[in-house]
């Protein structure tokens, strides 16, 4: 293929203008609502401040390691995740597609928590939920009903708008391409964020209780390092808050310039995510103190994750401190912010994926995937059942879904596609940090052994113990259900013939910098 050829296909895929706005892209898609609500009460639930080394050794053995290879498989085939494993060899593609379905999966949930989130922000100005914010989710605004009735039917207006806007807003975004949409969005909400944040963190450090607050977060408990489930959840809280196992860093590498140090941008994006994370800790916790000091009660009688914290806790720390209206923008103007970002890279794995098998314009495959999404989103979670569901298809999907891809994954292109020497050279041409030797040793040999241990070991857990006292129909259909009927459906995706003009070669390698003559302003740019 001749390098105009590869360029005009570019030019079709789409491409972000620079390394830069990469960079911004993978750190938007990183942070997102894993690193707000999520990680706080992950490290506090697992062992305080003796979390941060199941951590540590999880982002440098797997994290980055896995964020690398992921890196290498789109960068140098330049395809989306199921071309991507397709170039690397027939039989394979299957995988890219269950990480497509995933994606969907995540997709459909995660905008209904950002609809949340807009409203919540609004809330806030005037405390709409009143002196009892728990009644006030769970009864006034979810409607939830008990799971014993099953999934009703019953639209809530309060959920059905948002969170049409948030699809409304997403299909703009999307339309807009790779750079135009997803690259410019991410270079305007990122900076607003880490703003937005750092007020946060300092109004929160500045309120009474905010020091007991972080003693509970930081104070180790060493003897939570022998349970299994604290590695399992140190390795999940790595794949998810970095974006890594579910085809999103296959993607966006495939839209960078081929003389890009992707090593250098992985440390970047890795250690800004997980800085970000350990500051909402902070942040998360002093409010939290805070609360726990206003009611006479210690920290570990307030502290709650995920929907409970941002939904329930929030707001009674904004009902009860100084300046709390602005918390609450700020707060929840920050998982708008962060989830967004986060939202158009898990959609761009599925448009991506699809217009590569079908040769798809990108407004087509915007709507051809978006208008699914949103109608089963709206379907599922503007409903009164959403709360169940959604508990549910997070859990599974996360553990069952991207653990499982990223073993398999790891497994596949180590020990049958044998892709790491071709991997190894590829990463080390332009990057700045040479993987030689031990990047091939924590791929193929530790992280799929420690992910593996850490996978059966949920497995049975979850078998033992039925998640969340659900009703088991609930578990075996939006659990078990969907985390095997994406890999049914990527198998079957994946049978589909590709349009005859679609190369199945691996593009030319990067040349070799010794021989590159002068880099042009675009080149420059990228590296
Ligand atoms: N990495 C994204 C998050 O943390 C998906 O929410």
């Amino acid at each position: 293929m001749s390098s105009r050829e590869v360029l005009s296909t570019e030019q079709r895929r789409g491409a972000f203008s620079s390394r830069k706005v990469f960079i911004f892209a993978a750190i938007g898609s990183a942070v997102g609502l894993g690193n707000i609500w999520r990680f706080p009460y992950v490290a506090y639930e697992n062992g305080g401040g003796a979390f941060i080394l199941p951590y540590l050794i999880a982002l440098l053995t797997a994290g980055i390691p896995f964020l690398l290879l992921d890196y290498a498989l789109g960068h140098r085939t330049r395809g989306s995740a199921p071309l991507a494993f397709r170039r690397m060899k027939k039989g394979t593609e299957w995988l890219g597609w269950w990480q497509v379905g995933i994606c969907f999966v995540i997709a459909v949930y995660y905008a209904a928590i950002l609809a949340w989130a807009l409203r919540y922000t609004l809330f806030s100005v005037d405390k709409e939920w009143g002196a009892d914010p728990n009644a006030f989710f769970g009864e006034k605004f979810l409607q939830g009903t008990p799971a014993s009735d099953g999934i009703t039917l019953d639209f809530i207006p309060g959920l059905l708008v948002p969170l049409g806007i948030v699809w409304a807003a997403t299909l703009l975004v999307m339309a807009l391409g790779v750079q135009k949409g997803v690259g410019a969005t991410s270079v305007v909400f990122i900076p607003v964020l880490i703003a937005a944040f750092l007020i946060l963190v300092v109004t929160a450090l500045t309120l009474d209780g905010a020091m007991s607050g972080l003693d509970a977060l930081f104070t180790p408990n060493w003897s939570a390092l022998g349970h299994t489930s604290v590695w399992a959840a140190a390795y999940s809280q790595i794949f998810f808050s970095l974006s890594i196992g579910f085809g999103i860093m296959i993607t966006y590498s495939s839209y960078v310039g081929k003389k890009t140090d992707m090593t250098g941008s992985g440390l970047v994006v890795g250690f800004a995510n997980s800085s970000f994370e350990i500051l909402c800790g902070i942040g998360v916790f002093s409010a939290l103190g805070f609360m726990a000091q206003a009611q006479g009660v210690a920290v570990d009688k307030v502290a709650d994750g995920g929907i409970g914290l941002a939904f329930v806790a929030f707001p009674t720390i904004i009902n009860e401190a100084p300046a709390g209206a602005l918390i609450g923008i700020l707060f929840f103007g920050s998982l708008i912010l962060a989830g967004f970002t986060s939202l158009v890279s898990i959609l761009e794995v599925v448009i991506s994926a699809i217009r590569d098998k079908f040769e798809m314009t990108r407004i087509g495959a915007t709507l051809a995937v978006c208008a699914p999404a949103a109608v089963v989103s709206i379907f599922f979670f503007s409903t009164s059942s959403a709360l169940h569901v959604l508990d549910i298809a997070d859990n599974f999907i996360n553990k069952f879904g991207i653990l499982f891809v990223a073993v398999v994954s790891m497994v596949v292109l180590a020990w049958v596609v044998r892709a790491l020497p071709v991997f190894t050279e590829h990463l080390d041409r332009y990057g700045s940090v040479s993987v030689k030797g031990w990047w091939t040793v924590l791929v193929a040999v530790v992280t799929p052994l420690s992910l593996g241990f850490v996978l059966v070991d949920e497995f049975r857990a979850t078998i033992d113990e039925p998640y969340g006292g659900h009703p088991s129909w609930m578990l075996n259909t939006f659990g078990w259900g969907i985390a095997g009927a994406v890999i049914v459906l990527g198998v079957l995706a994946s049978l589909v013939k590709w349009r005859p003009e679609t190369s199945m070669e691996l593009p030319p390698a990067a040349p070799d910098p010794a021989s590159s003559t002068s880099a042009t302003p675009t080149e420059e740019a990228n590296r």
